[in-house]
């Protein structure tokens, strides 16, 4: 009921809370759950990776324990407002069906009378999977009527894609204008209490690790983790614009963003004042073209040849770097050490992987890439929670507040005032 947050609530905002889905009594109410089912098809709509599936199942399994009605939906890729079938969700409707061993209904839509109709003759322990939400415009509007036709079609509304929480979208936001228990599953409880558990009050040392290409992207988060980590490890093509910033010459072809060197100059000095460890590499990998044939070598940083290109770290940064990990007792990671799809730039990323996985502290690893690399190098049972958000997930690493917890929150806050249990 109402009281019975646990931890989670208490940790996902002070004030504010958020109801989740076993705070509640569900039996025989029609469910919408807002999942986030965007995965990756390849050209014949064949799903490689499954994972973001099986992160909705504990939430479906719970729901249908309780006896409830399951409305299931989701975007997939970006459509842009259009039906395109090739990011049609039915593929996912199958694969669902398996897992769980039981009659997925793929819709043949998300709104309109057809669609009511499917609702309305389901029965407990049923599950519907209503088709791309994205096949509409107003979704991506956050268009108050589309999310007035979403909420029509349940009792309550679930949250579960934390990977879609940092949108403002329909079925994420004006959904929950309309419905007036609104709840989040039990991914999305995981998903914060790892990410809270790991920046609200840390086992120390925290040692924070940023990657990928452009320091633009990751600057907010940067600045953020500058407040809490003990320790920032930089990597990527990104720890380029810090090497520029520090005055080494590193190469014409290698990525900089020469617009932002000032402000990482000004990122170094507020580490030192903080007392924050900043580490940025020592040596590199360098290749005279971005190609998987380019010739390369191992440099220092101060002798990037002119016309080569850094690509990654090198042995060095990768043996201090695991160095600085060893005493860490929490890590938080978002983003490869290198342009790691090609597999002489990779070494840098798989060695973090390892260093990462060997460490006794709590790891939470975020983003796509960060995540393929710990797949591929068949680790990733070795860290203790890997996010399935990549935009969400950086976004609360900049310390943004998402738009859909946000909508949970003022939901509480409604059914509070309204002194209401649930
Ligand atoms: C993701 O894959 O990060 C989420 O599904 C969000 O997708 P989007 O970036 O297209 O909103």
């Amino acid at each position: 009921m109402v009281d019975g947050f646990g931890l989670l609530g208490i940790m996902t905002n002070r004030e504010n809370r958020i109801f989740y889905i076993n705070d509640i009594d569900i039996k025989g109410k029609a469910l919408f759950i807002r999942v986030d089912l965007n995965v990756p098809y390849d050209e014949n709509q064949n799903i490689t990776d499954d994972t973001r599936i099986r992160g909705i199942l504990p939430t479906v399994n719970y729901a249908l324990d309780e006896g409830a009605k399951i409305i299931l939906a989701s975007h997939m890729g970006r459509p842009k407002g259009e039906a395109v079938p090739q990011l049609s969700l039915a593929p996912v409707a199958r694969r669902l069906s398996r897992l769980l061993k039981k009659e997925v209904v793929a819709a043949p839509d998300c709104v309109g009378p057809e669609v009511r109709e499917i609702v309305r003759d389901m029965k407990d322990g049923d599950i519907v999977l209503l088709e791309n939400l994205r096949y509409h415009p107003e979704e991506e509007m956050n268009d108050e009527d589309f999310g007035r036709e979403l909420g029509g079609l349940c009792d309550i509304y679930v949250n579960d894609a934390f990977a879609v929480a940092h949108r403002a979208h329909a079925s994420v936001v004006a959904v929950t204008h309309f419905v007036d228990v609104c709840v989040a599953g039990f991914l999305m409880k995981n998903e914060l209490l790892y990410f809270h558990r790991a920046m609200e009050d840390p086992a120390r040392p925290l040692v924070a690790i940023i990657g990928g290409a452009k320091v633009s992207s990751k600057i907010s988060a940067v600045e953020n983790l500058l407040e809490t980590a003990d320790k920032l490890i930089i990597g990527g093509a990104m720890a380029n614009t810090f090497l520029k910033a520090i005055y080494y010459d590193i190469g014409a072809k290698s990525l900089v963003e020469e617009e932002l060197v000032e402000k990482a100059r000004s990122i170094m000095r507020k580490a030192r004042r903080r007392g924050v460890k900043f580490y940025i590499p020592v040596d590199c990998v360098v290749a005279d073209r971005f190609d998987k044939k380019a010739e390369t070598k191992i440099t220092t940083v101060q002798e990037v040849p002119e016309d080569w290109m850094i690509v990654d770290i090198g042995p060095a940064t990768s043996f201090l770097y695991s160095e600085a990990l060893s005493n860490a007792k929490t890590i938080i990671w978002n983003g490869p050490m290198g342009a790691f799809e090609i597999d002489a730039f990779s070494r840098g990323t798989y060695q973090m992987v390892q260093a990462v996985a060997s460490t006794y502290s709590m790891t939470i690893v975020g983003g796509g890439d960060t995540d393929v690399a710990l797949h591929r190098a068949g680790e990733s049972s070795r860290i203790s929670y890997i996010s399935t958000g990549g935009g969400a997930f950086l976004k609360l690493m900049e310390g943004a507040r998402l738009p859909g917890i946000v909508a949970l929150e003022e939901c509480h806050r409604r059914v509070q005032e309204k002194e209401e249990p649930l």
